[in-house]
């Protein structure tokens, strides 16, 4: 029997660099404290949200399956639906959230930085928007505590949708279906606090889910080849899953690109973004300090890190395990690591309908 075969039978992973029982509890604490932590708006109405199972990360390692789907307003996601597809989200009516979270292409751009209205280039390589609900934080440097706050960011920035929120209502309140439509979901106007939440309902509907890896943790030995579990085993045994984990593998705590080996002394001067968490909170410990990005949809989504400098998913590995945690890997462990995080997506499901991915 394999060690990864072993982990998901509830033995103790090989995992380097923090112990396992402290990257369990973190993940499950820090996903938690996601769902209901502060500084999100308190719900319009009492809806029951999405949350992470109660299950004991312990009985599959490291990583665990995604959680079952919860209850969501249809009425609500659907409203969201047209909403996050409406151009009039943005200043001159040219742009909306899909023209750079396209469901149909793992919800990114592929840009190396996000193109907004007027054809402004960004700061940042574009997130995507599958699983995002999963995050504990939203943005690369987890600037927002929900998804109901990030949307905030798009609308008022000039390198994206480059708007404002009396602006985008009072544009939505000129079409009598919306109108409708929110008098119905919300017994409301249009209000920003509505589009939010409609918005965030949609979001919390796209979620890719039934992967092989999820179905290998679920017990089906079959549902991955010898050398995607090798990759596993591997990602364990080099310390990938001390920050790379839970549900979403990764989302769910902060760490420095460069935990070993200083990354910008060799990649040329760091601009402001790639400050990352220090922009948040000013602390000199937060420089060059990033929320972990899950790595569910990573081989659907290059080109990779912050700045989107990185176009292959192989080189990722390669400069992941170098600055990371100190390691020069073979080309056949590389390809192993890239197989097996192939195996983490599965299909989309809910709001994203039958999309191709
Ligand atoms: C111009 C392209 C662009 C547009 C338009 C845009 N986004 Fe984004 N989105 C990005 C980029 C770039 C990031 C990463 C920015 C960062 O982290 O600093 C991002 C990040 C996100 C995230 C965070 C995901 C995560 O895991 O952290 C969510 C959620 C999201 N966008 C939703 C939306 C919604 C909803 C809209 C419409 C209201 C929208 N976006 C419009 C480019 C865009
Ligand atoms: C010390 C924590 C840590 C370890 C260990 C670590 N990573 Fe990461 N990883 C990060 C952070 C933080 C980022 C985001 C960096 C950025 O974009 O600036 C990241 C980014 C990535 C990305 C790019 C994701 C994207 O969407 O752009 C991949 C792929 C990745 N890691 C794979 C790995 C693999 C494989 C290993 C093991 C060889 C590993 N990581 C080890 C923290 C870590």
């Amino acid at each position: 029997m394999t060690a990864a075969a072993t982990t998901a039978a509830g033995a103790t992973p090989d995992g380097k660099g923090r112990a396992p029982g402290t990257w369990a509890a973190a993940g499950v604490v820090l996903l938690l404290a996601g769902a209901c932590g502060p500084g999100r708006p308190a719900p319009l109405a009492a809806l029951p949200r999405e949350a992470p199972e109660a299950s004991a990360p312990d009985a599959y390692g490291p990583i665990t399956p995604i959680p079952a789907a919860g209850p969501l307003d249809p009425a609500r996601a659907e409203l969201g639906r047209r909403l996050f597809h409406d151009v009039r989200l943005s200043h001159d009516d040219s742009l909306s959230c899909a023209g750079c979270h396209p469901l149909d292409s793992a919800g990114v751009d592929h840009q190396v930085r996000a193109i907004g209205i007027g054809g402004a280039r960004g700061e940042r390589n574009t997130s995507t928007v599958f699983n995002a609900a999963l995050n504990f934080r939203q943005f690369w440097d987890g600037r927002a505590a929900s998804l109901e706050s990030q949307i905030d960011g798009p609308i008022a920035n000039p390198s994206e949708l480059g708007s404002s929120w009396d602006e985008v209502t009072a544009k939505l309140r000129r079409d009598p279906g919306y109108v409708r439509a929110f008098a119905a979901a919300y017994a409301s106007p249009v209000t920003p606090a509505a589009v939010r939440d409609a918005i965030a309902t949609f979001e919390r509907t796209l979620v890719y889910r039934g992967s092989r890896f999820d179905r290998f943790l679920e017990g089906d030995a079959t549902a991955l080849s010898s050398e995607e579990r090798a990759g596993y085993q591997l990602f364990q045994r080099l310390g990938c899953a001390s920050c790379h984990q839970g549900a979403n593998v990764g989302g769910n705590m902060f760490e420095r690109l460069g935990a070993i080996r200083d990354f910008f002394a060799e990649h040329g001067a760091p601009s402001e973004s790639d400050l990352g968490r220090f922009n948040v909170t000013g602390r000199d410990d937060d420089r060059f300090v990033f929320r972990v990005p899950s790595l569910r949809l990573v081989s659907r989504t290059a080109p990779y890190l912050h700045d989107g400098s990185l176009s292959t998913l192989a080189e990722t590995i390669v400069i992941m395990a170098s600055y990371q945690l100190g390691r020069h890997l073979p080309a056949a462990d590389v390809h192993s690591i890239e197989l097996f995080l192939d195996s983490l997506a599965g299909t989309p499901e809910g709001g994203a309908g039958a999309t191709a991915h």
